[in-house]
């Protein structure tokens, strides 16, 4: 039998060292909610590829079309020869997402891209250099990726110069005592300093922020962005990479706001595991480009595309939507009694938007001072006892739960009582 730590020697002699893992285990095969490494030990799956697999792992459906997608042709290249699983994404995509006006969507292989490509719609259509970007937001590792993220080490430390005309403006946040009248007062500064607000091409955000540690955003400040986008005449963008398809309870979580984006970014889920991401939105915004404007090699493969249809329906026929909401809530619930009935005072914030739940946390509730450390030991501990954890945060220290929608109500159990008692253990030895 080939042993995990045999795979690992190999990898460290072979895969660039650049790559930080946080699984000490080799993934053999996956179904549903768990994952099984190469030495046979199963793992609950709360990272879910990092939130790649809302519809789970192996959906047979899925994998049936990924099948006959695949005996059929895997690449024509959708620019020299089109298919029609593409245009079929295009047309389900245009009536899902949030937005009475007429749509149009177009689709690429990684994240980072659809975030790429809406930065040139929006500068192409506004003719306008500027771009808003917020605090712990993040949206991909390109360098215009880099650029708008908020996170410096390790993401950016080295890597400069990153693009310019960026300005970053605080995301109001309850918990960390950022409010929207810091965020306004910040916009007031820059446009009375830096840059004039004609000159903004897009205001890029997360409604709620993904690896920035889960952050929420309140209604009131995507109103307020709406009407200063509306005013300004700027591309207001949501990079609902992480936060769409099913993640919050609904489609978009966007829709939770009843506002809708002028572009929207997505990916992740979209195609199960298989690389597809995209943008849709204002057909008069993204049909400015004349064609060949945009495009690559791989961007729709026909596969990915496959699949994505196929997780559509999944999504709709086993009513993932309001099984993602009630899980939400059972997660929600659970992390408030482990935390009433424990002696721990570690855990500062409990928060989320549907399932998308996270628990920060912190040396001391009242300074709340990020506890990094103890949370990378928790992680650690969870490992050990076979469930997959995800950070995010600044400082490492929020806990993000991506188990896939589909995890049957027993695993969510077993899953949250193993994070219980590794919390436990990490507390009693810290
Ligand atoms: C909100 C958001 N935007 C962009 C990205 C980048 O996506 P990718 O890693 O597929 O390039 C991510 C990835 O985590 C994300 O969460």
């Amino acid at each position: 039998m080939t042993t995990n730590a045999e795979i690992d020697l190999r990898r460290n002699e072979s895969v660039a060292r650049a790559l930080a893992y946080s699984s000490t285990f080799v993934a053999a095969r996956a179904r549903g909610g768990e994952v099984w490494d190469v030495e046979g030990n199963r793992y609950i799956d709360f990272g879910g590829g990092i939130g790649c697999q809302n519809v789970g792992h192996g959906h047979p459906k899925v994998i049936s079309a990924i099948e006959k997608q695949a005996q059929a042709f895997t690449h024509t290249c959708f620019q020299i020869s089109p298919y029609e699983n593409y245009v079929q994404l295009a047309e389900r995509l245009n009536n899902l997402a949030p937005g009475g006006f007429h749509k149009k969507s177009l689709f690429f292989s990684a994240g980072g891209e659809a975030v790429e490509n809406a930065v040139k719609i929006a500068r192409f259509f506004t003719q306008r250099p500027g771009l808003i970007t917020f605090t712990n937001g993040y949206h991909g590792r390109s360098y215009m990726g880099m650029g708008l993220s908020a996170r410096m080490n390790p993401f950016k430390v080295g890597f400069r110069p990153f693009p310019t005309e960026i300005f970053r403006i605080p995301f109001p946040d309850k918990y960390h005592k950022i409010t929207l009248d810091d965020t306004k007062h910040a916009f007031g500064t820059l446009f009375g300093s830096d840059i004039e607000p004609t000159q903004i091409a897009a205001a890029f955000f997360e409604p709620v922020q993904g690896e920035g540690g889960y952050n929420v955003a309140e209604p009131e400040f995507i109103e307020y962005l709406r009407e200063l986008c509306d005013e300004h005449g700027i591309v207001m963008v949501a990079d609902e990479i992480q936060s769409a398809y099913g993640r919050t309870g609904k489609m978009f979580a966007m829709e939770h706001y009843g506002v809708a984006p002028d572009l929207t970014c997505v990916g992740k889920s979209m195609g199960g595991g298989l690389p597809l991401s995209g943008i849709v939105g204002r057909a008069t915004i993204i049909d400015s480009i004349p064609p060949g404007g945009l495009g690559g090699t791989f961007g729709g493969n026909p596969v990915a595309c496959a699949a994505a249809l196929a997780i559509l329906d999944v999504i709709s026929e086993e009513d993932l939507l309001d099984k993602g909401l009630r899980m939400g809530t059972q997660i929600d619930t659970l992390f408030r009694e482990m935390t009433d009935k424990n002696p721990w005072d570690c855990i500062g914030d409990i928060r989320g938007l549907g399932c998308m739940n996270a628990i920060e946390l912190v040396s001391n509730p009242e300074s709340r001072e990020p506890a990094g450390e103890l949370t990378s030991e928790i992680v650690k501990i969870a490992l050990s006892k076979g469930l997959v954890l995800v950070t995010a945060g600044p400082a490492r220290n929020v806990i993000r739960i991506l188990a896939p929608l589909s995890s049957s109500t027993e695993i969510i159990n077993e899953g949250m009582n193993i994070l219980e008692s590794s919390i436990s253990e990490a507390v009693a030895q810290s």
